[in-house]
């Protein structure tokens, strides 16, 4: 049976860093706020002539360095952004070319905001489950500091700018083992580009405790697995209160859980891949473990993948 491994991870964040001592001068805001209401401390911008695809251009190449292959190995790509470079040609076949990949393999973005990675890890394994790839490149990657509305307080101090990727390659051995997504539009006002971010973040908040909450039940239940079988959750970093819900349902101590938030703010789709990255690096994820991924974001998107690593 073929699986999808995930062979090397790669992350990138710009170089101009905010603190919320920062935003306190340009917004009617506090670091107290901040941090008390979101766990956020402080995010990364990109530089007026940095892109999406640059971001992820960084990311990508220290995945399939760490991954030990050619880039020209890849034969599928997947960008899961909301903020592409412009509304066509997709970033992901920006990030082919700047890759320098002239395989003519297929790439193409995916929008499903902060379930976008999950989303399209999804999709990567069952291409590859499917035979129809074999070393699949997933990335996430934002600049949501270009659609943050200035005079709304409430919402641009959460977000962040950064990238993430994964190189995915088919494999005898255990790697992505289930995913559980759902979408329901009947909530697309409540968290919303048009073109600036606007949120109900009440609502989300609730909304968003509840269907990770469910979405991760009914992947432990489908795998006959408790909480105690998970060694890492990986969540979406949108706010350490969600976070900590979750855990706490879960069952699992927050030592179990990788969290980015404090210095990251959300980064919507690059969220989730910032944080495996850093796990990996720093020698928390380990070979065997099992990991379990989680997001929701506007549309509404949501989603849970479980990872034998
Ligand atoms: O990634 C996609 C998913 N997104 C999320 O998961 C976000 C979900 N929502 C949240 O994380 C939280 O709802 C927020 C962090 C957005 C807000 O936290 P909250 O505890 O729900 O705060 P609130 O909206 O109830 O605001 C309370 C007060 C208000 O003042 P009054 O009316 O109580 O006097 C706001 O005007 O805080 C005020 N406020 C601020 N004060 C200082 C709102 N924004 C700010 C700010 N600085 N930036």
């Amino acid at each position: 049976m073929i699986h999808s491994k995930i062979i090397g991870t790669g992350s990138y964040l710009p170089a101009k860093m905010l603190s919320n001592y920062d935003l306190e001068k340009i917004v009617d805001t506090s670091h107290d706020w901040i941090f008390s209401r979101s766990g956020i401390v402080e995010r990364h911008f990109a530089a007026d002539n940095e892109l999406t695809s640059d971001l992820a251009l960084q990311a990508s190449r220290k995945a399939i360095e760490a991954a030990g292959i050619k880039a020209d190995e890849i034969d599928l790509i997947i960008v899961a952004t909301t903020t592409p470079d412009q509304t066509f040609p997709s970033t992901a076949c920006i990030l082919q070319d700047k890759l320098g990949i002239t395989n003519g393999s297929p790439a193409f973005d995916m929008q499903a905001v902060c379930g976008g990675f999950v989303y399209a890890l999804n999709t990567a394994d069952l291409y590859i489950r499917g035979g129809q790839a074999k070393t699949v490149l997933v990335v996430g990657a934002e600049v949501l500091s270009r659609i943050l509305d200035w005079n709304d307080r409430t919402t641009c101090v959460l977000f962040g700018d950064g990238a993430g990727a994964v190189v995915l390659r088919a494999s005898d051995e255990p790697g992505i083992v289930v995913s559980k997504l759902h979408a329901d539009g009947v909530h697309r006002n409540m968290l919303k580009a048009a073109p600036l971010i606007s949120m109900d973040g009440k609502s989300v908040f609730k909304f968003a405790v509840k269907v990770l909450s469910e979405v991760v039940e009914e992947l432990l239940e489908d795998q006959k697995l408790t909480g105690s079988d998970i060694d890492w959750l990986v969540p979406h970093q949108a706010n350490i209160r969600i976070i900590e819900a979750t855990a706490k349902k879960l069952g699992l101590e927050m030592s179990n859980v990788v969290v980015t938030v404090a210095t990251h703010g959300n980064t919507s789709a690059a969220s989730i891949p910032l944080a495996l990255d850093t796990a990996v690096r720093d020698g928390r994820i380990k070979a065997g473990q099992n990991i379990l991924i989680e997001a929701v974001g506007g549309g509404f998107t949501w989603g849970a993948v479980l990872i034998k690593w």
